[in-house]
């Protein structure tokens, strides 16, 4: 294997411990230094010229600093002779905004994509993005994994509990997730929730479910921000005829009181992944983080 460098932005530090002991590669330290008005400094300290350098950052809240620091982290490596760069970004911030979507807007990824073009970043490593065409907005080559193989690995062990068990994507935008996820689970059954998103309130109305309702529902999604998708989704189903309800997600964003509304909702259980790092006081009785740092680490093998 290529000798790597590792380095981890201070958003996401136990994922990248993780992926440092999988690969047994110890994270080569970075000076960050804050100043009074809140600017960041950057200084690698170590030797890294003709290294590949992997550099680890989940772009979540604070998602403004999480890129500044990636921008400059790269910048530091380049300048110090880095012979190429990756960047893992388990979840990228600024997705969503893909494109235009009212008059006047601006495309925030375009505008991410442009700057981590100009300094240079080699490649990009990521997880389970909104759409599949993000990579496309990208001119140098996005790896896309999914963490729908660890998801599949959950539900197959509870395989005596398949039976009566349908596969809900709570929007329309999820489908091609959920055929994927069926076709993993030997075709198991899904269904699909159309959602309205009030795009002025951020309000989510589940309007109507494409598919049978079985007793058990497992709601797969991209990301979990507010919980209100997740949360509309799971109100639908139970109307319908749902008994027990499981969300998945691989992004856990839990946004405002998303904890709580989760916690407090008719969902059982909330299985998401560490692509986010979830604070202590954003996890509750009901949430199940399950790990991907294998899958990353498998990657940076390549
Ligand atoms: C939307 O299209 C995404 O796939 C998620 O369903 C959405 O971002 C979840 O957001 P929230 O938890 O705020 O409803």
């Amino acid at each position: 294997m290529v000798e790597l460098k590792i380095f981890s932005a201070t958003s996401n530090k136990s994922l990248a411990d993780k992926i440092g002991d999988a690969l047994k590669v110890e994270i080569s330290p970075l000076e960050i230094t804050i100043f009074s008005d809140g600017e960041k400094r950057v200084r690698v300290v170590d030797r890294v010229v003709e290294k590949n350098c992997v550099v680890i950052v989940s772009t979540a809240a604070p998602v403004n600093e999480n890129y500044m620091e990636l921008f400059l982290i790269v910048d530091a490596l380049k300048r110090s002779g880095a012979k190429s760069v990756t960047a893992v970004i388990p979840y990228l911030g600024y997705q969503r905004q893909d494109h235009v979507f009212r008059d006047g807007e601006a495309v925030s990824l375009e505008v991410i994509a442009r700057i981590v073009e100009g300094l240079k970043v080699d490649k990009i490593i990521t997880f389970d993005l909104h759409s599949i065409k993000i990579p496309e907005v990208f001119n140098i080559p996005v790896v896309h994994l999914s963490a729908l193989p660890l998801f599949t690995e959950k539900l197959e062990t509870r395989k005596s509990r398949v039976e009566n068990t349908v596969l809900v994507s709570p929007d329309m935008g999820g489908i091609r997730r959920i055929k994927i996820l069926s076709e993993m689970l030997g075709d198991m059954p899904y269904a699909t929730v159309d959602k309205n998103r009030d795009l002025e309130t951020g309000e989510v109305t589940a309007v109507s479910i494409d598919g049978e309702v079985l007793k058990r529902a497992i709601i797969v999604d991209d990301m979990i921000s507010s919980g209100k998708t997740a949360v509309a989704a799971a109100d639908i189903l139970a109307k319908n005829g749902a008994e027990e309800i499981i969300v998945m997600a691989t992004h856990a964003i839990f946004s405002g009181d998303a904890a709580k509304v989760l916690q407090n909702c008719r969902v059982s259980k909330v299985v998401v992944t560490d692509s986010i790092e979830i604070p202590e006081e954003k996890r509750f009785d009901k949430l199940e983080i399950i790990g991907i740092a294998d899958l990353i680490s498998q990657e940076l093998k390549k």
